[in-house]
């Protein structure tokens, strides 16, 4: 689609999808509407055959209290589950003309299958993405793998660079600071709706790192749900400046806001837009005068960009990956065990409940359904394949 083509149909096409992006733990993007034509341009074609044969054949789910029929069927539910892993590797990667009925009705399918961890399928992605990304040394700057005297160049705006002089290399920690990895369990809780109510909390606490994306509520009545625990909490520089007026009059309810992340890192991507840099080290010198017991880090644009090339071979060919996918592939390569809660780009629950944006806010998404994500989707298949878990309604409480 080029600019001037067909304008309102383009207005109304960036509009749904800046919407869907918002449901979905969105990165910042200043130069958005080049986004989303990509985006608008990426959904334009493709279909997504095997999906919709595998949603058109509902698995049953065993009710009868006979025996023998209770292992019949279940045979029969294993050998579907297993058909469902093996149509699922053979997807083909685009989304087009799905409807959100159509997904629905798969994640019905797939969650009436067991999951299991795969461990060899585990290993051999986590192979892929250190071949490629190898988030340990690389998803963060660190003073290690960014010397003084650096270009370095930005993820987005590639022909910009910024060169590294002392003062900037001083806000770097020494090397990735991630001491404890490799962590056993790790959550990465999104911002879905699909959180409120769900009794999540205690289990999200459980876990030995927690991801949160874009400095989401977790204390009061919402812990019960999404837990109180956060070890890493991405930043989009839009929040700062929006909902904390840059930190000028609003610093010291900035300050309040993150003590609650205990001495969690705050990660922004200062590095991939101009615009964020100034911002992001606003951020850095806040907490540093303040004392605060948080630590700033930054994601690395040639780790981002890496990423990115690795999911565009997946068939993932936004302009920018969400920050959902960021942290869930850094997840992946730091964690032995990764669960996602709420990840859910759908208006309604399996059962027809209609799904907030957030958890905490009551705004519902218009009913309907135009483009799934083609990143969940990957994120799908990695639940099939057992390689991740993804929780899709409440949990179960002990
Ligand atoms: C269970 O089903 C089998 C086969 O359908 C039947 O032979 C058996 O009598 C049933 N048993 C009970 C307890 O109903
Ligand atoms: C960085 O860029 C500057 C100016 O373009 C150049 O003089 C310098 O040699 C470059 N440094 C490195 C390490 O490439
Ligand atoms: C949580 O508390 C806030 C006010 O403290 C209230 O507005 C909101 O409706 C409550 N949410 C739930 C799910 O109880
Ligand atoms: C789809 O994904 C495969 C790898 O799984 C890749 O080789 C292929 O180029 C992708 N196709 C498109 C149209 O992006
Ligand atoms: C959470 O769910 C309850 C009832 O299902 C609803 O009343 C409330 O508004 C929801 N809260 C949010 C933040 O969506």
């Amino acid at each position: 689609m080029r600019p001037g083509g067909a304008p309102l149909a383009l207005l109304a096409s960036l509009l749904l999808l800046l919407l869907l992006r918002l449901l979905w733990c969105p990165a910042d993007a200043p130069d958005s509407s080049r986004l989303l034509m990509e985006e608008s341009r990426e959904a334009t074609h493709g279909t997504f055959a095997a999906l919709r044969t595998l949603s058109n054949r509902a698995i049953p789910v065993p009710s009868t209290t006979n025996s023998t029929d209770l292992k019949e069927e279940s045979l029969q539910l294993s050998e579907k589950c297993t058909k469902l892993h093996y149509g699922f590797k053979a997807l083909p990667n685009q989304t087009k003309g799905y409807s959100e009925d159509d997904y629905l009705r798969i994640i019905t399918n797939i969650q009436s299958c067991p999951w299991k961890r795969q461990a060899e399928e585990y290993e051999n992605f986590r192979a892929k993405l250190a071949s490629c990304c190898d988030a340990i040394q690389n998803f963060v700057v660190s003073q290690n793998n960014t010397p003084v005297g650096t270009n370095m160049t930005y993820e987005v705006e590639s022909k910009k660079e910024i060169p590294i002089r002392q003062n900037i290399f001083h806000m770097f920690p020494e090397s990735q600071p991630f001491v404890e990895y490799p962590y056993n369990q790790c959550a990465v809780v999104g911002n879905g709706g699909i959180l409120n109510r769900s009794h999540c909390g205690a289990e999200i606490d459980k876990s030995d790192f927690v991801f949160r994306c874009n400095l989401p509520p977790t204390t009061g009545n919402v812990s019960k749900d999404v837990g109180s625990k956060t070890n890493l909490v991405t930043v989009n520089p839009s929040i700062i400046t929006l909902k904390y007026g840059n930190l000028k009059e609003k610093k010291a309810v900035f300050l309040e806001d993150i003590s609650t992340y205990g001495d969690a890192f705050l990660l922004l991507p200062a590095f991939s837009f101009r615009a964020n840099t100034g911002t992001s080290f606003k951020v850095y010198f806040t907490l540093k005068e303040s004392k605060a017991r948080q630590k700033v880090l930054f994601f690395h644009p040639k780790y981002l960009k890496h990423l990115a090339l690795f999911w565009r071979t997946k068939g993932v060919t936004a302009y920018r990956l969400s920050t959902g996918l960021m942290i869930t592939s850094v997840a992946v390569e730091l964690c032995e065990n990764v669960k996602l809660y709420g990840f859910w780009p759908f208006s309604r629950t399996v059962e027809d409940t209609p799904v907030s944006h957030h958890y905490y806010d009551n705004k519902l998404p218009k009913r309907g359904f135009h483009q799934m994500p083609k990143e969940y989707s990957q994120i799908l298949q990695l639940h099939v394949k057992g390689i991740l878990k993804l929780q899709f309604s409440k949990c179960e409480v002990a």
